[in-house]
C-alpha cells in the first residue's frame, strides 16, 4: 500500500516537566540534533507531505525548529486523541495515510516506518507494537482470535490479566486519513486520566466494522524521553547506531565507545579514529584521514590523508586540506589550511588562509580580534612561520617568506622575505657571576 500519499502528525504538546528545563522537552538534543529534529527527519525520509507538528501554546521555539513544516496548536493538553484533532485543519481533505509519531521518541527509524507501511494490508488502523515483558507504562494490545487488533487498554485502566500482555503500544499508528477525524470524534474520555486517548481509536474503528492490525518493531525504537536519565539512554542508543554505521562504511574506531558522533558526521573510507574523539554537527572527513586521540571537531571539513591531533580542536569553518597536519593543542577556527601545510604544536589559527605546504611553528597565534571586529591573516604557500610568532591581523605573510621566532608581525611581509620583529639580544659576559657575588657580600654584612 506504499503508493498511497502520506502525511505525518508529530505530537509534541506535552509539558515535559520531568526534564526540569526551561527548554521545551523535544528541543533537547540527541547526537547533536533536537529530538523533534530526528523525528521530522524520519518523516521527511518517508516523503511525507505535510508533516504537521502539534505544539502547546507558546512553543514558538519548537515551531521555529521544525520550519518549514507547519505547526498546529493544541490549546489544552487533553490527551493524545485531542492532540491529533488539533491537526484537523492542516489535514482537511487529505485522504492518504496519516502516520502519528511522538516528538519525544527520537529513536524511531525511517526504515521501520517504511516496513510498517509495506506490511499494512487494508486495515483502517495499523499500530506499531513492541514486546515488553513485566511492569511497564505502555498501553497493552489486545488481539482477537484471528490475530487482528481488537483494542488497546492503557496500563492504568488495565485488569491484572491485561497487564500481563507483553505486546505493547509503541505509540506509532498509521491511520486511513479519510476516516481519521470521524473516528477521533467518537472517542470519549471516561478513563483513569479523564483524557481523550488516541488508543481508543482501535475500539471505535472495530465498532464501525473496520479492521485494525499490529506490525511489530524493536522495543528500543519506541523509547520515549521524559527525563534527563532517559535522554542519556537515547543518546547511548543513538551513538551505538552511529558507531556501527561508521564502521560498516569503512572507518576503524579503535575504541568505539569513546567516540561520540553527531547525527550527520560523514566519514570517508579507511579513516582511523583513535579513542576519545568528539564530533559536533557538520563534520565531513575524507578518505584515509587519521584522527588521533582526544580531538574535538565541529562544523569542519578534513580532506584526504590529513592527520589531526592528538589533542586538536577544529572549530566551525575549519577546512583542512589534503595531507595537512594539525597537531597537539592546535585550535583552528574559520580558516583554510591548504594541502600539505603543517601546524603541529600549540597554536591558534583563526580567520586565516594558510597556503599549501606552509609550516606554522610552535606557539604561533593569529591575533584576529580587537574586541569589536575580526580580521584575517593570510599566509602564502610554502611560508615558514617561526615559533611563537604573533600575527596581528589584518596582515599577510607572502609565499615562501619567513618570520623570525618570537616575532610580533604587524605589517605585511612580501614573498620570500624574512621578517624579524623582536628586541635584539644583548649579552653581558660575567654579569651573572658579578651579580651573585654582590648579593652574597651584602647578605654577609647584614
Ligand atoms: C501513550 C499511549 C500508550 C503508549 C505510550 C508509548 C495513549 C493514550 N497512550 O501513553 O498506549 O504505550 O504512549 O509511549 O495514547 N501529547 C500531546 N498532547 C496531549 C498529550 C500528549 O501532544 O494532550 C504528546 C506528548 O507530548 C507525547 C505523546 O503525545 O509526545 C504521548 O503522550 P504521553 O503523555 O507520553 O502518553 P503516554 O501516557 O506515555
Ligand atoms: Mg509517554
Amino acid at each position: 500500500m506504499t503508493d498511497r500519499s502520506l502525511a505525518v502528525i508529530v505530537l509534541a504538546a506535552g509539558k515535559g516537566t520531568r526534564m526540569r528545563s526551561a527548554l521545551p522537552k523535544v528541543l533537547h538534543k540527541v547526537a547533536g540534533r533536537s529530538m523533534i529534529g530526528h523525528v521530522v527527519a524520519a518523516a521527511e525520509a518517508l516523503g511525507a507531505d505535510p508533516v504537521v507538528v502539534v505544539v502547546a501554546p507558546g512553543m514558538d521555539s519548537v515551531a521555529a525548529a521544525v520550519k518549514p513544516h507547519p505547526v498546529a496548536v493544541q490549546t489544552e493538553q487533553n490527551g493524545t486523541a485531542d492532540a491529533v484533532k488539533a491537526a484537523r485543519e492542516p489535514l482537511a481533505g487529505f485522504a492518504g495515510d496519516v502516520l502519528i509519531l511522538y516528538g519525544d521518541c527520537p529513536l524511531i527509524q525511517a526504515d521501520t516506518l517504511a516496513r510498517m507501511r509495506q506490511e499494512r494490508q487494508d486495515e483502517a488502523v495499523t499500530v506499531l507494537g513492541i514486546r515488553v515483558r513485566g511492569v511497564s507504562p505502555y498501553g497493552r494490545l489486545v488481539l482477537s482470535a484471528d490475530g487482528t487488533l481488537e483494542r488497546i487498554v492503557e496500563a492504568l485502566d488495565a485488569t491484572e490479566a491485561e497487564r500481563r500482555i507483553d505486546l505493547c503500544n509503541s505509540g506509532v499508528m498509521l491511520i486511513d486519513g479519510a476516516r481519521l477525524f470521524v473516528l477521533l470524534d467518537a472517542i470519549g474520555n471516561s478513563n483513569a486520566k479523564g483524557e481523550y486517548y488516541l488508543t481508543d481509536i482501535v475500539a471505535v474503528a472495530r465498532n464501525a466494522g473496520l479492521s485494525c492490525r499490529v506490525v511489530e518493531a524493536p522495543a528500543q525504537e519506541a523509547l520515549g524521553v521524559n527525563s534527563r536519565a532517559e535522554l542519556s539512554v537515547a543518546e547511548v542508543t543513538m551513538q551505538t547506531r552511529l558507531r556501527r554505521k561508521a564502521m560498516e562504511n569503512g572507518a576503524t574506531l579503535i575504541d568505539p565507545k569513546s567516540v561520540w558522533f553527531a547525527f550527520d558526521t560523514a566519514l570517508g573510507s579507511d579513516v582511523t579514529v583513535e579513542p576519545n574523539v568528539v564530533f559536533g554537527p557538520g563534520v565531513t572527513v575524507g578518505d584515509g584521514v587519521e584522527i588521533r586521540a582526544f580531538c574535538h571537531i565541529e562544523k569542519a571539513t578534513i580532506e584526504t590523508g590529513a592527520i589531526i591531533g592528538p589533542y586538536a580542536r577544529l572549530r566551525p569553518g575549519a577546512s583542512i586540506g589534503e595531507g595537512a597536519h594539525i597537531g597537539n593543542f592546535v585550535e583552528i577556527k574559520n580558516a583554510r589550511i591548504d594541502k600539505g601545510a603543517k601546524a603541529n604544536h600549540l597554536s591558534y589559527i583563526g580567520d586565516a588562509d594558510v597556503g599549501a605546504g606552509a609550516n606554522i611553528g610552535a606557539g604561533t597565534i593569529t591575533c584576529n580580534y580587537d574586541g569589536f571586529s575580526k580580521f584575517r591573516t593570510k599566509i602564502g604557500a610554502g611560508a615558514f612561520i617561526g615559533s611563537d610568532t604573533t600575527l596581528v591581523a589584518p596582515v599577510s605573510v607572502g609565499a615562501g617568506a619567513f618570520t623570525g621566532a618570537g616575532s610580533t608581525v604587524t605589517e605585511d611581509v612580501p614573498d620570500d622575505a624574512l621578517a624579524v620583529a623582536r628586541g635584539r639580544q644583548a649579552v653581558k659576559p660575567g654579569w651573572a657571576a658579578e651579580f651573585r657575588a654582590k648579593q652574597r657580600a651584602a647578605k654577609d654584612k647584614g
